[in-house]
C-alpha cells in the first residue's frame, strides 16, 4: 500500500483574526493588496471593514468586486488586468467558494498567460503550472465550501462551454484567515445550505474508497461539529460557538475531502449546471438516498455516522439516513428538488452530466447511469 498524505495550509483562526491578516500578508512580502470579492459582500460592509484593517495597517488595498456565482474566464482575466492596473503584489480572496476561486484562478493568471482553457486538470494542465505565484490569503465568509484550504478553482469558460477545474498543490491559498464573526449576517437558509455542503464533504470522504485514516478521523469529528451546531446556526445567526465551531467543520470537510468524494457530489455539479442548484442544497436533498445506495458498500463508516448523528438504536445506513432527514427537517430544507426547478426533461442531461463528472469514480459502491438516475428520482 502506498498512500500520500498532506495537511499543509497555514490557518488563522477565531474571532477577530481578520485583523492579523496584514501582518500574514507582509509576512508573504505582499505590501499592496487585491481584494477579491462579490457585491453582495461589498453591501454588507465586509469588504469596507477588511479594507479598513489592511490599510490601518499601512498598506495599500484596492477592490475587484466582479465575482458572480459562478465566476467567468473573463471576470478572471478582470480581475488580472484589475491586479496589474492597481500595482498590487498580493490578492486577498474574500466571500464563499466563487470569490474564493475567483481569486486563485486570477493568481494563476497573473505570470501563466496561456488561455485559461490550457489550465483545464482534465486536460493534465496541472503540469503547466509552473511559473511563480503572487501570495494569495483566503477569507471565507461561510462555512461550506472549505475553499480556503483547497488546491482548486472552477471557472466557467465560454470557449470550453462548462466548468473547467483548475487543479494544482501551487494554488493552495498561502494562509486561510478564518474568523466566524464574518458569517454572523448570513440568513438562516444559506447558513443551512452551505453547512450542508461542509457535511457532505465530510460524509462523502468518510465513506469514499481508499486509505486515509487521518482523513477519516478528522471528517468523523466534522459530522459530529456540523449535527450539533448547524441547527443553532441557522436560528441564532450571532451565536458565537455555532459559527465558530460550523467555520472549523467547514474547513474540516475541505481537509477531509483530500481522500476523495462520491455520487453526491457527482449529482449536485450536474443539478448546478443544468439547473442552477445551489451547491448545498442540491448535496442535502440527495445525501438520504445517497446514503441507503452505499449502505451497504461501506456499512462500517455509515454506522459511525449514525453514531454521531445521535442514533442510538441501529447504526447503520438506513438509520443515518433517517438522521439526515431529521437534520434537513430541522434547519428547514424540507422542499424537493422539483422546488429547485428541476423537471422531468432535465433527467437525462443531469444523469448524463453527472456521470461524466469525476467525483462518483471516489464513491464506495460503482454507480451506473442507471444508478444515477435513481438517487436522482428518489430525490426529485
Ligand atoms: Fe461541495
Amino acid at each position: 500500500m502506498k498512500a500520500t498524505f498532506q495537511f499543509p495550509t497555514r490557518i488563522l483562526f477565531g474571532q477577530k483574526v481578520i485583523e492579523d491578516l496584514p501582518d500574514e500578508l507582509k509576512s508573504l512580502h505582499g505590501w499592496s493588496a487585491l481584494v477579491v470579492t462579490d457585491k453582495g459582500l461589498v453591501k454588507a460592509g465586509i469588504v469596507s471593514r477588511v479594507v479598513e484593517v489592511i490599510k490601518t495597517a499601512g498598506m495599500k488595498a484596492e477592490v475587484f468586486d466582479e465575482v458572480s456565482a459562478n465566476p467567468t474566464g473573463e471576470q478572471v482575466e478582470a480581475g488580472a488586468l484589475a491586479f496589474k492596473a492597481a500595482r498590487a503584489d498580493c490578492i486577498v480572496g474574500l466571500g464563499g467558494g466563487s470569490s474564493m476561486d475567483a481569486a486563485k484562478a486570477i493568481q494563476l493568471r497573473i505570470h501563466h498567460h496561456e488561455p485559461l482553457r490550457v489550465y483545464d486538470d482534465l486536460l493534465g494542465g496541472d503540469c503547466k503550472i509552473t511559473g511563480s505565484l503572487p501570495p494569495l490569503a483566503a477569507v471565507p465568509t461561510t462555512s461550506g465550501t472549505g475553499s480556503e484550504v483547497s488546491r482548486s478553482a472552477v471557472v466557467t469558460l465560454r470557449d470550453v462551454g462548462r466548468k473547467v477545474v483548475i487543479f494544482s498543490p501551487r494554488l493552495m491559498p498561502h494562509v486561510a484567515v478564518c474568523d466566524p464573526e464574518l458569517t454572523y449576517g448570513l440568513p438562516g437558509r444559506i447558513t443551512a445550505e452551505t453547512g450542508m455542503d461542509a457535511f457532505s464533504h465530510s460524509l462523502e470522504a468518510l465513506v469514499s474508497k481508499g486509505y486515509h485514516p487521518m482523513a477519516d478521523g478528522i471528517a468523523l469529528r466534522g459530522i459530529r461539529m456540523v449535527a450539533k451546531n448547524l441547527p443553532i446556526a441557522v436560528t441564532e445567526p450571532k451565536n458565537a460557538k455555532a459559527r465558530q465551531e460550523m467555520m472549523m467543520a467547514s474547513t474540516m470537510g475541505a481537509v477531509a475531502f483530500q481522500k476523495g468524494l462520491g455520487v453526491i457530489h457527482s449529482l449536485a455539479h450536474a443539478l448546478g449546471a443544468v439547473v442552477g442548484v445551489s451547491h448545498g442544497l442540491a448535496n442535502a436533498l440527495i445525501m438520504p438516498h445517497a446514503i441507503r445506495f452505499n449502505a451497504k458498500a461501506a456499512p462500517g463508516p455509515l454506522a459511525d455516522v449514525a453514531a454521531a448523528l445521535g442514533v442510538t438504536g441501529k447504526q447503520n445506513g438506513d438509520s443515518a439516513a433517517e438522521a439526515v432527514e431529521a437534520l434537513l427537517k430541522r434547519i428547514g430544507l424540507i422542499d424537493g428538488l422539483a422546488q429547485a426547478g428541476v423537471t422531468e426533461e432535465h433527467v437525462p442531461s443531469i444523469v448524463e452530466k453527472a456521470m461524466e463528472d469525476g467525483c462518483h469514480t471516489q464513491n464506495p459502491r460503482p454507480v451506473t447511469p442507471q444508478d444515477m438516475e435513481a438517487i436522482l428520482r428518489a430525490t426529485m
